[in-house]
């Protein structure tokens, strides 16, 4: 098992991520937490902290526009320094963009992917140099569902998330001999604000919390990837493998 002692979670303000660390924080652990929103991110820290109690772990944290790459070194060091060290990592910040808007325009079709795939990358990349000549820890990261496959209503967010899942397969396959756990993390559909706008009736649906208990699930026991709820592993096989001249005909 890996340890997820001393976490810091980049976009730690989003549901899912909130949800993580009131778990880890639960399970005894330290966490740094980096988000956007300064007022959100006060919140957070008191919840954690009354979580923690008064003789509970270290629960601290900055503000951050995560798309501002040169944000990023100092973020991670003033992380690794409060923590006194890190153990794990959790990129998890994203945004689900309107697919049409971004069609018709570039600029916001390449805002979206710094949000959902350069930043994360970036990030990433400073985590993983970090790690490695520890020799230990766990980098995972929030892709989705969306990135298995390019479908005409969330390509531009599906092909940050498809890129972010070929990274992170390259960085589990450099890092795996030097004990560096790589986690993707692939969601599907999730009952946080970013979905707000959908109409979440129907069995597909999961809470914060049923994926959070997921993602430390699985960066608990350093796997290389994680369909949650599970159950998306045999639907996105399915979406997969549907040829091409069926897929055209339907409206997904
Ligand atoms: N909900 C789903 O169905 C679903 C499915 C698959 C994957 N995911 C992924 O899960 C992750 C968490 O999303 P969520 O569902 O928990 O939604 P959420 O509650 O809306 O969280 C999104 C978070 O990303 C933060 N963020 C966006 N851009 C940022 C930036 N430039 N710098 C810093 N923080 C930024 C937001 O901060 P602000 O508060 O400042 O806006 C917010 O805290 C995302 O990566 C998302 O793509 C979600």
């Amino acid at each position: 098992m890996r340890s997820l002692q001393r976490t810091v979670i980049f976009g730690a303000t989003s549901a899912i991520a909130h949800a993580t660390a009131r778990r880890l924080v639960a399970a005894g652990a330290s966490v740094h937490c980096i988000a956007r929103n300064g007022a959100r991110l006060d919140t957070l820290l008191q919840d954690l902290r009354v979580r923690a109690g008064a003789e509970g772990p270290y629960i601290g944290g900055e503000c951050a526009d995560l798309d501002d790459y040169d944000l990023h070194a100092g973020l991670l060091a003033r992380a690794d320094a409060a923590l006194g060290g890190i153990d794990a990592v959790l990129v998890a910040h994203g945004c689900l963009p309107d697919q049409q808007a971004c069609a018709a325009s570039v600029p916001l079709m390449l805002a979206q992917w710094t949000t959902n795939g350069g930043s994360a990358m970036a990030i990433l990349a400073l985590a993983a140099n970090l790690l490695q000549p520890r020799g230990q820890g766990v980098l995972a990261a929030i892709g989705s569902v969306a990135g298995d496959r390019g479908r005409q209503s969330n390509y531009m967010y599906g092909t940050a998330k498809g890129a972010l899942a070929i990274y992170l397969q390259g960085l589990r396959h450099r890092l795996a001999p030097h004990g560096v756990a790589v986690l993707t993390i692939k969601p599907g559909f999730v009952d946080t604000p970013m979905t707000a706008g959908l109409d979440k009736g129907g069995p597909l649906w999961a809470s914060a919390d049923t994926v959070a208990a997921g993602i430390v699930s699985a960066m608990r026991r350093g796997q290389a990837q994680a369909y949650l709820p599970g159950f998306w592993r045999y639907i996105m096989l399915a979406i997969r493998l549907t040829p091409d001249a069926v897929f055209h005909r339907t409206r997904l």
